[in-house]
């Protein structure tokens, strides 16, 4: 039986009908269907709309279609959607009782509390897969010890830091990640169970039990609003877009180092594949994928956001159309991660290549000019006299620790028989000793920082599960 038939005269047309389904992809909520449903019944209950006896066949009902439905796929030809599944099923094990399930609510409150369920727990398990990302990263930075590397600005040899150093920068995005994915659980963890169609509910529930039911925080405020809104959708997506977008700047990154050029990175052959022609290829598909996910995501959340603009108060069909991108970026996002985490432990570093690299193209320049602004010379006079250094050096095709005492001395008699010291890489690393930087202690320090939160992270999830 359809939920909307009695005022029709003539049957849908047979495409129109098909098409504007969306149980083929909605039934994926099933879960969060039944457990909405269920609220709204004990709701249904203590508002005198059902009987005990009512009630306990609606509730068995219910777990019935949760327990077969999870041994097997759902098919249903006729089910226009999840809602619509749940009622003819109830209906075919419990009899009549099932259609008083709906009393007093609509589907647009449905969806809209299934979806917040649905993202709500995305996020919990998106969060753990993020600590394990974050683990394996914090895991390699430790592993590198005080291996060095090129840090570069654009792209061009800059200073060196310590390949950890490096490793960290990503556990930072990554955490600000789970950071924002907390926040967008927050703002979503209100319940819609009440709001009907559009009005509010027709008969007196009781909106706080329902949302306790579903260990939301509190009941939604506004039933236009609630029946409408998909903000938590779009948050998130967006979320997602912006660690999909770190871990294609992390991708990239990599392929650059994997080439032969850099050769910092030894990609892994479990996760690399060859070339049906060339066959000497190994190729680094899974950070490309990795790259080209992002595309997808970024993707998602713009046709979230097209989706909803100028739709007007409050619900629309249109809104049907938030859940295939929603569940798409959830996918994607879900299938990177481990991904991701495993490659990270699998991937080999060249520390001897990356640590050549730094001994080439004036990376201690800088340390060379913070030595005269130690002996009192104007930065702005260090800055030029050692970029004269630098000149020299490039005429005569060598580095700085190859000029001589003599010749550093003719741009200022500050340089001194300890400058050499200073360019050493140990030292350059050495300067860089604040909060946040590349000195090896702070660096060790950042590490055990990065575990703390991850740890906290971690606590954070498992509560939540
Ligand atoms: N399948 C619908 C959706 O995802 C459920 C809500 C239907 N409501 C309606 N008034 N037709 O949006």
């Amino acid at each position: 039986m359809k939920m909307w038939s009695g005022r029709f005269r003539q049957p849908l047309d047979p495409a129109f009908e098909c098409w504007q389904r969306s149980f083929d992809f909605d039934r994926r909520l099933l879960k969060y269907e039944l457990a909405a449903s269920a609220a709204h019944a004990r709701a249904l209950k203590n508002a005198g709309v059902l009987s005990a006896d009512e009630l306990i066949s609606i509730l068995e009902g219910l777990q019935k279609i949760g327990e077969s439905s999870a041994l097997s796929f759902v098919e249903d030809a006729e089910a226009e959607d999840v809602h619509h599944f749940v009622e003819k099923q109830l209906a075919a094990r419990i009899g009549d009782v099932g259609y008083k399930l709906h009393s007093g609510r609509s589907r647009n409150e449905q969806i809209a509390t299934d979806l917040r369920l649905y993202v709500r727990a995305a996020i919990d398990v998106l969060r753990k897969e993020l600590a394990e990302v974050c683990g394996a990263f914090v895991e390699r930075a430790e592993r590198a010890g005080s291996a060095a590397m090129p840090a570069y600005t654009h792209l061009q040899r800059a200073e060196p830091v310590l390949v950890a150093h490096w490793l960290l920068a990503y556990v930072e995005m990554f955490l600000r990640d789970a950071d924002r994915l907390a926040d967008c659980r927050k703002r979503l963890n209100v319940c819609p169970l009440g709001s009907g169609a559009v009005a509010g509910a027709t008969l007196p529930l009781d909106r706080g039990f329902m949302a306790e039911e579903l260990d939301f925080d509190s009941p939604t405020a506004n039933s236009l609003d609630a029946t409408s809104d998909r903000d938590f959708a779009l948050e998130f997506v967006n979320t997602l877009s912006l660690l999909a977008l770190h871990l294609s700047r992390w991708a990239e990154e990599m392929i650059i180092f994997s080439t032969q050029e850099f050769g910092f990175v030894q990609l892994p052959e479990a996760y690399s594949t060859g070339s049906s022609a060339m066959p000497q290829k190994k190729n680094p598909d899974l950070l490309e994928l990795v790259r080209g996910k992002a595309g997808r995501v970024i993707g998602n959340a713009t046709a979230l956001m097209i989706t909803l603009k100028g739709l007007p108060l409050a619900y629309n069909k249109d809104l049907q159309e938030t859940q295939q991108p929603l569940f798409e970026a959830v996918d994607t996002a879900l299938a990177l991660l481990p991904l991701v985490a495993e490659f990270m432990k699998a991937v080999e570093f060249d520390h001897q290549r990356m640590s050549d690299a730094t001994q080439s193209g004036f990376m201690n320049a800088w340390a060379a000019a913070t030595y005269l602004v130690n002996r009192g010379v104007p930065s702005r006079m260090a800055h030029e006299q050692t970029g004269k250094a630098v000149k020299r050096c490039v005429e005569k095709n060598c580095e700085l620790q190859d000029l001589t005492l003599e010749e550093l001395q003719e741009l200022n008699p500050a340089f001194d028989d300890n400058f050499q010291d200073c360019l050493k890489q140990a030292s350059v690393l050495a300067i860089h000793d604040v909060v946040g930087g590349t000195a090896p202690a702070r660096v060790q320090k950042a590490i055990g920082a990065a575990k703390k939160k991850i740890d906290s992270l971690r606590e954070e999830v498992h509560a939540h599960a």
